[in-house]
């Protein structure tokens, strides 16, 4: 892994087969492959295929939305590292705090997945971030750092490369509206101050990417940020133009 720039597409539950494919078709026209950032589409589980055979050889990369920590047997509706591997996938989210929410995940299971991922080859985005009453009651670098931990317990400095932050402060997540700035910067510095206390000797840490509302008006400013590597795009992501012009201003 590297230290380009990583401008990461998270498209949800939205979309259909062919939205997805009329979406890949636009980005593929438009973005010219770059070699300072790195372009990741997040599809829909049941699209993964469709998009891997419209990116092959362009340079962008695949993305699941989750996994789970088991290579196979009995676990109804859950997909492996190994299939999603199969699939063309080079990474997986995980730990989006939708799935914390909404699907009960806890770091315990995050950790689970995170190494069950990177010991396979996979690259991870582990989402972390604060909620709104958190940051109410001053807990924003608590609820971080414990997320962190928790999450990445157990993980080795070599398979570290593997690993990217994205940095969601839930409450900013599709609102529209963005983090401040200040406030990216201080939650950015400090994820990588943890990161350089939890790896010590790693020659290379995570990559630490922000997301929640980030748009077309906003990215030059959020992405020029020190500590900040990229960023994780959703509504926005889903309109190539907006999204495109994202990728185009992370290059500049
Ligand atoms: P948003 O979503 O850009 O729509 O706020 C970001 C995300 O949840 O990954």
């Amino acid at each position: 892994m590297n230290k380009n720039k990583l401008v990461f597409a998270n498209w949800k539950m939205n979309l259909n087969s062919n939205k997805v494919r009329l979406l890949v078709e636009g980005i593929l026209s438009k973005l010219k492959p770059q070699d300072s950032v790195d372009v990741v589409l997040a599809p829909p589980l049941p699209y993964l295929g469709n998009v891997n055979a419209m990116i092959l050889g362009s340079g962008i990369e695949l993305s699941s939305q989750n996994v789970f920590w088991e290579n196979d047997g009995p676990y109804t509706g859950e997909v492996s590292v190994k299939m999603l591997l199969d699939m063309g996938c080079s990474w997986a989210m995980i730990g989006h705090s939708e799935r914390r929410q909404y699907l009960l995940e806890t770091n315990e299971m995050i950790n689970k997945k995170v190494l069950s991922s990177i010991k396979k080859g996979l690259k991870v985005i582990l989402c972390v971030g604060e909620s709104f009453e958190q940051r109410r009651r001053k807990k924003t670098f608590e609820s971080i750092a414990d997320q962190l931990y928790r999450g990445l317990r157990g993980v080795s400095e070599d398979l570290i490369p593997q690993i990217v932050i994205g940095y969601e402060p839930i409450w900013v997540i599709g609102s529209g509206e963005a983090a401040s700035v200040n406030d990216i910067s201080s939650v950015h510095n400090f994820i990588s101050d943890e990161l350089k206390s939890m790896f010590p000797s790693a020659k290379l840490l995570p990559r630490i990417v922000y997301g929640g509302s980030v748009n077309t008006d906003n990215i030059s400013q959020i992405s020029k940020l020190h500590n900040v590597d990229g960023v994780l795009v959703g509504n926005a992501s889903m309109d190539c133009d907006k999204f495109c012009d994202i990728v185009m201003k992370v290059v500049k």
